[in-house]
């Protein structure tokens, strides 16, 4: 199987960006997108050339890490998974792909197809966690949690962190990431102590780096861990409360 490559070739953040072109004859349907890369770089580096970057990790759709656009999508042609996951079989044309890095204001480049994401870490640094002094952990069973909770805190909490949902946004907005966290940690007994304090680092900080939300819903259409766009309206609805309470939490 023959692949036209186009993929987007930049130095360095300061450097011009282009497309350069490049084929892949030996590629086979059941490859995934990273693989095909792999492959490309193996024929350049046998030819000297310098290899294309990109990220990766688990290369299990659990880590985030190897988000890039495809033909203008981010991850790829398949609704909802990460690039790692894309295969060429089911590409409704696998034969030409234009590649680029995750375009967003917030992700600067740093080399070919990899960007800086680091203003989603400093998001979870200002709320994503829970920071209370609770002592030694208790018996796992000690606090009970509904069902329905437990599976509501389990559905937000599968977000990957992978910045789709931001360069899906022609805002470049942050709403599906950082609802995912205050819905994951507000529905959980030892996250509800902060849920105030939580609710305005975590808008505090998203508004630093990201655009506002115009509710396009682009975000959940390309979200690998299908988080739902009640994320969205979590990040007013808890900045609301954490306003109107009498006593702040
Ligand atoms: S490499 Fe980890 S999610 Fe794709």
């Amino acid at each position: 199987m023959r692949i036209t490559i186009e993929a987007w070739r930049q130095e360095n953040h300061d450097a011009a960006g282009r497309f350069e072109t490049y084929v892949v004859e030996d590629a086979t349907p059941e490859m995934s997108l990273l693989e095909v890369l792999d492959r490309l770089n193996d024929q350049l580096v046998a030819r000297d050339v310098d290899p294309v970057a990109f990220d990766s990790d688990c290369r299990e759709g659990v880590c985030g890490a190897c988000g890039i656009v495809v033909d203008g999508r981010p991850h790829g042609p398949v609704p909802n998974t990460p690039s790692c996951r894309q295969h060429l079989r089911h590409f409704p044309d696998a034969t030409h792909l234009r590649l680029e890095p995750m375009r967003a204001g917030a992700f600067p480049v740093v080399r070919d197809l990899v960007v800086d994401r680091s203003a989603l870490d400093r998001v979870i640094e200002a709320g994503g966690h829970v920071a209370v002094d609770a002592g030694q952990a208790g018996d796992a069973d000690a606090t009970l949690i509904p069902h329905d909770r437990s599976e509501t805190a389990l559905d937000y909490a599968a977000c990957i962190g992978c910045g789709a949902c931001i360069a899906a946004c022609p805002n470049g907005a942050a709403h599906l990431f950082a609802g995912a966290k205050l819905l994951h940690l507000a529905a959980l007994e030892h996250g509800k102590q902060e849920r105030g304090r939580r609710a305005r680092a975590i808008t505090g900080q998203m508004e630093q780096d990201f655009g506002p939300c115009s509710t396009y819903g682009e975000c959940a259409e390309v979200c690998p861990a299908d988080i739902d766009l009640n994320a969205v309206a979590a990040v007013n609805r808890e900045s609301l409360r954490a306003g109107f309470r009498r006593k702040p939490d």
